[in-house]
């Protein structure tokens, strides 16, 4: 049996036994979106790079590279320009401005959203609509970005390995006391040339996404919704599904 928090020995989970370490890490953690300026110490940054880098990979492919962003210069003109790029997607998609844009624009913005579903989803483009106005930040005012680049020649499903490899990152570091936020915003910046020569993006790497990092300014505001599942169990001994609502 596992004293208070710590790992349990292998096989020896108890019926309602109370969240170990590991699952309190998992529940717990919460992306943070206000940073301190003062950056979390290099050997810490090292350790969370190190749980991305033990993290699995079909094959063992490893199918990653990582760039860490410490220079508060350099991520002060991503976000300047992340903002001219908002701003520009924008003006060429936001049909709801006017009516004018409504009645012109509107099966340009049906047309490009298609053919981007995951990008132009309405929680993104609502997003990028706030950034373009003024009204979010893309980074957070984090002092650091681990990016996390996708080699396109690993093997069976690069982008599964590398969300797994940042989630690992992510866990650490939240074990560890420091904030974290996936930032898919970051793709923005990647229209520009600039910023995929100065961070190597080119074959066979494409940025995958951005995980920010740093101290939170102030402790999360606790546990975030997520939807009751409908898990479906094949029981021992039936092949009759039976489905249960995983999170009641
Ligand atoms: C791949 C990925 C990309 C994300 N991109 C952004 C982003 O660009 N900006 C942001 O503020 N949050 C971003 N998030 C954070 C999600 O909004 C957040 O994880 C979700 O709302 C659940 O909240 P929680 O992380 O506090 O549990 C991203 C999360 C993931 C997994």
């Amino acid at each position: 049996m596992a004293k208070d928090d710590a790992l349990s020995p292998l096989g020896s989970y108890e019926e309602g036994m109370a969240p170990n370490a590991v699952e309190k890490v998992i529940l717990s953690r919460r992306s943070t979106r206000a940073f301190k300026k003062e950056p979390l110490p290099d050997g810490m940054i090292r350790r969370i790079l190190e749980a991305g880098r033990f993290a699995p990979s079909a094959g063992n492919s490893q199918p990653w590279k990582f760039v860490v962003v410490n220079d508060p210069e350099i991520i002060a003109e991503m976000e300047a320009d992340a903002i001219k790029m908002c701003k520009l997607l924008m003006w060429f998609l936001d049909s709801t401005r006017s009516d004018l844009r409504k009645t012109y624009l509107s099966w340009l913005t049906k047309l490009v959203v298609r053919t981007r579903p995951n990008e132009l989803h309405p929680v993104p483009f609502s997003l990028m609509k706030q950034i373009a106005d003024g009204k979010a930040p893309v980074f957070h005012g984090a002092p650091t970005l681990i990016l996390l680049l996708e080699d396109c020649r690993g093997v069976s499903s690069p982008p599964t390995d590398i969300g797994i490899c940042g989630q690992n990152m992510v866990l650490a570091a939240h074990s560890m006391g420091a904030g974290s936020c996936w930032l898919g915003m970051i793709k923005l910046n990647m229209y520009l040339p600039k910023w995929r020569r100065l961070f190597g993006v080119k074959y066979p790497y494409s940025l995958n996404d951005c995980i920010a990092l740093g101290w939170p300014k102030t402790p999360s505001d606790g546990e975030v919704k997520r939807e009751v599942q409908l898990v479906t169990w094949f029981d021992r001994g039936t092949r009759k599904p039976r489905v249960e609502r995983q999170g009641e």
